[in-house]
């Protein structure tokens, strides 16, 4: 018997992104180019997590705008709908359902760990909401619901993929196999961008120094401009060390745009000066996300067809999401 190719079943890998403000050149090297990079050899599905975002108060016009914003991108970066399944998270309701569900089997003590949650309720003290607290609830039932192998995520989300684990493993021993217990995914490459005027900090798009960090969708002189005004260190030489934080963030940058490596790097910069080399690391990146801002502008224009691919993506989301979600409520007892 022979098998084809198109038999063998692909992996699965499920992530994420927040709507929630500009979609920084950070968000672009550190996941969404990864995103694109396992399209073709694992099945992914990918959502706008719109929920996550409420657990800090929003704007709704603003919201729906970066919603739709965010979609698109991940349009104009390449994923394809006919590939991978693209959605936004609140258009298939089995992720809140889900997520109440695995909130009775989270304890206080262990969602109180979760440092992320410590962070922000320091930064928004005035709106330290139950949301906010049970986000790694909402967060596992994004994962489950979809029996992904992968995970991809950045160190910063590492403790909230730990706990949809440990939910994962509790339910399961309760119930049986109900859920998947995924991995992380770490990326062969990928880079971790730091503020462009602060590099012991990384790239945020609320920053108030605009300068500080790059977006996805800034036009070329902007870049070109941030790039220039790069803090770099007394030294002088393009060389990367732990020490010259600045000047190593922006070899970072550079080697996960280009894809060479950092010894190519300081060879191809040997003997000239911090202003060429931030020069060329502005005009790399500058290029890279050209052709993406050209297609987010054509794909922004045209909000029938923005609409019937997110709704198609809900669908064949929803297809999915439902079974599991279904398994997990005949598991604890619902009649159905
Ligand atoms: N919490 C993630 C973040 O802020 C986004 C996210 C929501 C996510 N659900 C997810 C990431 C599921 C990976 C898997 O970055």
């Amino acid at each position: 018997m022979c098998q084809t190719q198109g038999n063998v079943e692909k992996k699965k890998v499920l992530s994420c992104i927040q709507p929630s403000g500009m979609l920084t050149l950070g968000n672009y090297l550190g996941a969404l180019k990864n995103w694109l990079n396992m399209q073709e050899e694992f099945d992914c599905t990918y959502a706008v997590a719109d929920l996550h975002a409420i657990t800090v108060r929003q704007e709704p016009a603003k919201l729906r705008a970066q919603i739709n914003s965010t979609f698109a991108l991940m349009l104009a970066l390449g994923l394809d709908p006919e590939k991978s399944t693209l959605f936004i998270q609140s258009q298939v309701p089995e992720h809140a359902q889900l997520a109440w569900i695995l909130s009775c089997y989270t304890q206080f003590g262990e969602m109180s760990r979760m440092t992320q949650f410590k962070d922000k309720s320091a930064k928004h003290s005035d709106n330290i909401n139950v949301g906010l607290f049970a986000y790694p609830a909402l967060m596992a039932a994004d994962i489950l619901l979809y029996k992904p192998d992968f995970v991809p995520v950045g160190a910063d989300q590492k403790q909230h993929l730990e706990i949809a684990r440990d939910i994962a493993i509790r339910f399961n021993h309760i119930y049986g196999d109900v859920f998947t217990v995924p991995d992380a995914y770490i990326p062969k490459t990928g880079a971790r961008v730091m503020s462009l005027q602060d590099p012991s900090k990384k790239m945020s798009k609320s920053d108030e120094n605009v300068n500080s960090w790059v977006a996805i969708l800034d036009s070329k002189d902007d870049i070109i401009r941030k790039f220039k005004r790069a803090v770099t260190d007394s030294l002088g030489t393009v060389r990367y060390s732990e020490e010259q934080l600045g000047i190593s963030n922006l070899i970072g940058i550079y080697s996960a745009v280009t894809g060479n490596s950092i010894e190519e790097i300081e060879k191809e910069f040997d003997g000239k000066g911090y202003g060429d080399f931030k020069l060329a690391v502005g005009e790399a990146v500058a290029d890279e996300l050209a052709p993406i801002k050209q297609r987010y502008d054509e794909i922004i224009a045209d909000k029938g067809e923005l609409e019937r691919l997110y709704r198609e993506g809900a669908v064949k989301a929803e297809k999915i999401a439902r079974k599991t979600c279904f398994k997990a409520m005949k598991k604890v007892g619902f009649v159905l």
